[in-house]
């Protein structure tokens, strides 16, 4: 059965029912308007852990733009009976009062330099308050783990689930997981796609039948590229950035060869010269109202 837990709330009931501290503790961050990628996530956590908490809250800090935090998507009731059906215990969906009872935290994560890439440059500060908010959430499941043991090969009893889908939000948390000390395991689940290709995301559902048409060619771009590296071809970004921009409606901001570890734009064998390696394509477009971003990893 699926219970909505409280903020502060020490130990969680687990699956049978019996206030114990569980095994293994799967947590599952999201802002809910849930969709076929997150329902993923969620059962990636409930195949390998005892209880599993999937946490529904539009984190304001993480928001520039006010009119952004307004219109998005709220559908709480079509989330629990997603969370339910992919078998999470617990849905945490605490009020913005209830996680910042002071207003706007003073102390906060910074995300640091790789904060300011690609997202980060187009909205300042998201990054410092994701990772502000998912801080917090992995604090508030913490007691449930207590002080369970790793398992044998050194896996925390504490885990917690994140989409490749937001790559460089991935690389941020698992380095503030590394950096502070979290005590907690980050598992990657790849990005999940609608039949037609696009990335599925809460905000999908602002684009018109022909803004999705359009939308469509970011995973094109990202597909062309897999093909060359693939290959061992150039990848010659600069045609991909140009199949990007013909599309109708559509307003490339960026598309980069990246680093699959640090994020870093990767110069070396990217236009010209055969690809070899492994790097990660990242691309971010407005289609019409909404931004999308998506990526793809390149090479063996
Ligand atoms: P949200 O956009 O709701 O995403 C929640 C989680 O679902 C993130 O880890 C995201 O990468 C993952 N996800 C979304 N779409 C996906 C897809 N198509 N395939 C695979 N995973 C996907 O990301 C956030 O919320 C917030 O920033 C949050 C981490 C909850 C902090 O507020």
């Amino acid at each position: 059965m699926l219970l909505q837990a409280r903020a502060g709330q020490a130990h969680l009931v687990g699956r049978a029912g019996t206030d114990v501290l569980p095994g293994t503790l799967g947590l599952v961050p999201t802002m809910g308007a849930l969709h076929h990628g997150h329902a993923t996530l969620a059962r990636a956590a409930v195949a390998e852990n005892s209880v599993v908490v999937a946490t529904v809250f539009v984190n304001p800090l993480q928001f520039g733009d006010p009119a952004d935090l307004d219109r998005y998507p709220r559908t709480t009731e079509a989330d629990l009976a997603l969370l339910e059906e992919a078998g999470v215990d617990f849905m945490f969906a605490p009020s913005v009062a209830e996680m910042y009872p002071n207003g706007e935290p003073a102390v906060r994560i910074t995300a640091g330099k790789l904060g300011e890439l690609y997202e980060g440059a187009s909205r300042p500060g998201h990054f410092d308050g994701a990772l502000t908010v998912v801080s917090k959430l992995l604090h508030v499941g913490l007691p449930s783990v207590g002080l369970a043991a790793p398992d044998a090969a050194g896996r925390p009893a504490y885990r917690a689930y994140f989409g490749q889908k937001d790559a460089q939000q991935l690389a941020l948390v698992r380095t503030m997981a590394a950096d502070l000390n979290f005590p907690v395991d980050i598992v990657a689940v790849p990005t999940v796609r609608d039949e037609d290709g696009l990335a599925s995301s809460s905000r999908n559902r602002f684009l018109s039948e022909e803004e999705r048409d359009s939308a469509l060619v970011l995973s094109r771009a990202l597909r062309l590229l897999k093909r060359r590296a693939d290959a061992h071809e150039p990848l010659d970004i600069a045609s991909a950035e140009e199949l990007v921009r013909s599309a109708p409606g559509v307003e490339l901001d960026y598309l980069e060869v990246v680093d699959p570890q640090t994020l870093a734009v990767r110069a070396e064998n990217c236009q010209d010269t055969p690809f070899t390696g492994e790097a990660l394509a990242l691309i971010a477009a407005k289609v019409g109202p909404v931004r999308l971003i998506d990526n793809m990893p390149l090479g063996s």
